[in-house]
Parts: structure tokens; sequence; C-alpha cells
């Protein structure tokens, strides 16, 4: 690349890859880490040849019709792209990629961390320990739900859905699944294909949902295939919030018909609906299915990857 193309990267990104950012382009950064509404995106997007974005910026028509000629490319450090109106981007002329593949293994221990903790009540036992409240063991504390041995519906098999069964399979769990189309033998590692959501909800004693927020799966599990379920299920959720409706899963917490939740996502994050903090078979955490040092730096790196490529006229390796 003669001269450097000009790049304005909306979010803070970690050090190796600002390192690089700055190494290979005339970029524009945002240390401060400040979240720019559309009209801040528009003022800051001129004369910039591509942007790198995060979940937090809304690609929406109205931002494209405002967006200046000059950017040709936008990035997304993210491997979900609900946040962008991809039809819209591209009938604008613009070049889009996202990050798969890299965040599948770190996405997989969070789902099995919020798997874990809310089959053993790990919420309820860490509150136990820290408020000095632990007085003694008994054999009737705290008791959870056996995860070895149990059946793992896992909604969305993609590389997400796969690397979870793969890490659950060592837990001794067995694996069940629903996708738009079922996999070949060799991917599949024995999993048991249900044709419909229903029939993978009415066999899961843990549910975990790995599937992209669509307007086909937005509220898509809700009363009906709870209600499918298993009693005393357990329901976990590393995808996106807006798939669960809240009101649902929050009921079935309240009457028992499910034992436990464990989720990473949330719709409208981070206001989530306070109901779920006032839940005690509840296991939380703020969104960090892909935080680990290792994957926040592959998928800047697979961005990067991206754009060099676009701006040497080469294919992406990962385009929308
Ligand atoms: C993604 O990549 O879509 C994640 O949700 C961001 O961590």
């Amino acid at each position: 690349m003669s001269k450097k193309p000009r790049l304005l990267v909306t979010r803070h990104m970690p050090d190796n890859v600002t390192a690089r950012i700055n190494r290979d382009y005339d970029a524009t950064l945002n240390p401060e880490d400040r979240i720019m509404g559309t009209e801040d995106l528009v003022r800051a997007a001129e004369g910039m040849d591509a942007l790198l974005i995060c979940g937090s910026e809304r690609i929406t028509p109205d931002l494209l019709s405002a967006l200046p000629d000059s950017v040709r490319m936008i990035a997304t450090y993210s491997v979900g792209y609900e946040h962008i109106d991809v039809a819209a981007a591209k009938a604008h002329g613009l070049t889009l990629s996202n990050t798969p593949k890299v965040l599948d293994d770190a996405v997989a221990e969070v789902a099995m961390l919020c798997l874990l903790g809310a089959a053993r009540r790990a919420h309820e036992g860490q509150t136990l320990v820290r408020t000095g409240k632990w007085s003694s063991w008994t054999s009737t504390m705290l008791l959870g739900k056996q995860v070895s041995g149990a059946r793992l519906g896992i909604l969305g098999m993609g590389g997400i859905g796969q690397t979870i069964a793969d890490a659950a399979r060592g837990f001794g769990m067995d694996i069940h699944y629903h996708n738009r189309t079922r996999l070949t033998a060799d991917e599949e590692r024995g999993a048991h294909y249900h044709a419909s959501a229903a029939d993978l909800f009415a066999v899961s004693d843990f549910l975990s949902i790995s599937c992209p927020s669509t307007n086909e799966t937005r509220g898509m599990v809700n009363a009906d295939l709870i209600a499918a379920m298993p009693d005393g299920a357990v329901i976990v959720n590393t995808a996106r919030g807006d798939i669960i409706s809240d009101d649902d899963l929050i009921a079935a917490l309240q009457a028992g018909k499910l034992s436990a939740a464990g989720l990473d996502v949330f719709a409208n994050e981070p206001k989530l609906d306070p109901r779920y903090r006032e839940l005690e078979n509840v296991f939380l955490m703020p969104h960090l299915g892909s935080a680990t040092v290792e994957t926040r730096d592959a998928m800047g790196f697979c961005c990067l990857d991206n754009l060099d490529a676009f701006f040497q006229g080469k294919p992406c390796p990962t385009p929308l």
C-alpha cells in the first residue's frame, strides 16, 4: 500500500490491534471510547476510506444516506451483524466484513461457564461465601442440577454451537440440536438433529442459544417453547438477548418451571430487564463471550485482514 488508507476506528481497540492499525492506516482513533450516535459518526467519517465499527454503531439506511461517498468499506469487530442493514449498505456499494470463527472457542467457554454457573448455583454460592453467611457444610446445601448425562439442546449449530457441543461432550452431555440446515454426519459427531425448535426444546434438560438475531429468531424463545421443556430445565444464552422473551423467561424462572438460567447477553444492553437482578437462580455476565486477550486481538486482526485485502484489490477473507 503506497498511500495509507484513511480509517475511522469507532471504539477503543486492544493495544496489539491499535499498533497494527497505526502501522498500516492513516487512522482516526477514539481513545476515550465514546459511543457515537449517527450524527457524530457521519461527521467523524468525513474524508475516510473505511470504518472499523463495533456492535455499538448502528448502520441504518438513514446513516448510510448521510455517509460521505469516500467511505467504501465497513469492517465490524463482531461476528454478529444485526446492527448493520446489510442489504442497504450493499445497495450503497459498500463492502462489509465481520469476524466469524476467531471467537468460537472464547464464546463456547462462556457458554459453559453460564451453563455450569446456572446448574451449580454459582451466584448463590458466591454470595454465601462473600457475605460471611456460610455457617457449615450440609448434605443439602445449594443442591444443583447434574450436568453429566443430561441432554444439551443447542439452538443454532454454526461454528459457536459446534464448539459448545465439543466442550459439553467433555462434560458427558448428550448433544441435540436444531439448525436451519442439518449438519453432515462428520460435523454432527453423534449429535441428534431435530427438524423443529419445538422438538428440540421438548428433549432439552439444558438449552443453549447460539443462533444469530434475525427477523425469524427475535422473540423466538417464548412461553410456548419454554412450556415444552422438561420441568427444571436450564436456559443459557450467549448469542443475543432479544432472541428470548424476557417476560416469558422471567415468569418461568419465578414459577420454578425452569430451575435456572445463565445469561451473558440481554435485550437493551447494558440496561437489562431489572427483574433479572432480583432472581437468585440466574447467573449473569456482562456480554463477555469473546472477551479474552487472544480473541479480542484475533477479532481486530480479522477486521484488518479484511480491510488490507480490500485496499489491495483482493477478495475479503470474511465478507458479509
Ligand atoms: C460478537 O462478536 O458478535 C460478540 O457479541 C461481540 O463480543
